[in-house]
């Protein structure tokens, strides 16, 4: 169900901040964190293809800071989580904009490659910057980014680098398209991730860099399973388990 969801709480609600480029493996390794620590998720990720998509739907230039930055106070944004034992859809979120479910309309190709572009503007990131923070919420939250524990949330108790080698990471994706049916080059896949790294590396604003105090996990021969193990010891040196 679309809805607002409940209201933040106080600023020391414990953050795991989880940074790192596309196919670490990321997106899983957080959700099942926040499913075993009961704590909320924020797939920041998504809030940038949603401006990328809508921005397209709008016919928007993608460079253009203050369309955009205009664009983002009209929308309504929110990821409904149904927890692990709640029926359908249990464990995992959607993702909602004005009471809608967008979530298959921004994993396309071309969805992603806008997304890279909007995220180097730098007034959409100062205008999602609030939106994000807002989601830290008592007893947890997970946040899943490029910028959680450099810029977000800077005062996150647990920072976490998740990376893997950008082949292997071709490999993911491949792997994940092929199953969809949709036919795709591996070659071409590994230069499209290749010239996105560089672009979220290298941008003026929020550049993808590890945090100083942030904790690298190479994801390149670990499973999931395997990679949330290990960050759940590292929660647990910090007094983070709630479960
Ligand atoms: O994680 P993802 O592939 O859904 O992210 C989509 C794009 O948004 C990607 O190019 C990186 C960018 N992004 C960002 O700049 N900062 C974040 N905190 C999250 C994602």
């Amino acid at each position: 169900m679309c809805n607002a969801g409940p209201k933040a709480d106080a600023i020391t609600v414990p953050v795991i901040a989880v940074d790192g480029p596309s196919g670490s493996g990321k997106g899983t390794v957080c959700l099942e964190l926040a499913a075993r620590l009961g704590y909320s998720l924020l797939d920041s990720g998504a809030l940038y293809r949603i401006v990328a998509w809508a921005g397209l739907e709008q016919g928007l230039s993608l460079e253009d800071g203050a369309a955009l930055v205009k664009m983002i106070a009209t929308l309504e944004i929110s990821f409904p989580y149904s927890a692990p034992g709640a029926g359908a859809g249990e464990g995992n979120y959607e993702i909602c904009v004005n009471g809608k479910s967008v979530g298959d309309a921004l994993r396309p190709e071309p969805v992603s490659v806008a997304a890279s572009r909007v995220a180097a503007v730098a007034e959409v990131r100062t205008a999602l910057l609030s939106l994000q923070r807002k989601m830290r919420m008592a007893p947890g939250l997970v946040a899943d980014g490029r910028d959680m524990g450099t810029v977000v949330f800077p005062d996150a108790q647990l920072k976490i680098y998740l990376t893997a080698s950008a082949e292997e990471r071709a490999k993911r994706r491949y792997k994940q398209l092929i199953d969809k049916g949709l036919g795709v080059s591996l070659r071409a896949l590994l230069d499209s991730i290749r010239e996105r790294d560089e672009r979220d590396q290298t941008r003026d604003v929020s550049p993808l860099v590890p945090a100083q105090d942030a904790i690298i996990v190479d994801s390149t021969h670990l499973s999931i399973e395997a990679a949330v193990q290990q960050i759940l010891e590292y929660a647990e040196q910090r007094g983070l388990s709630t479960r």
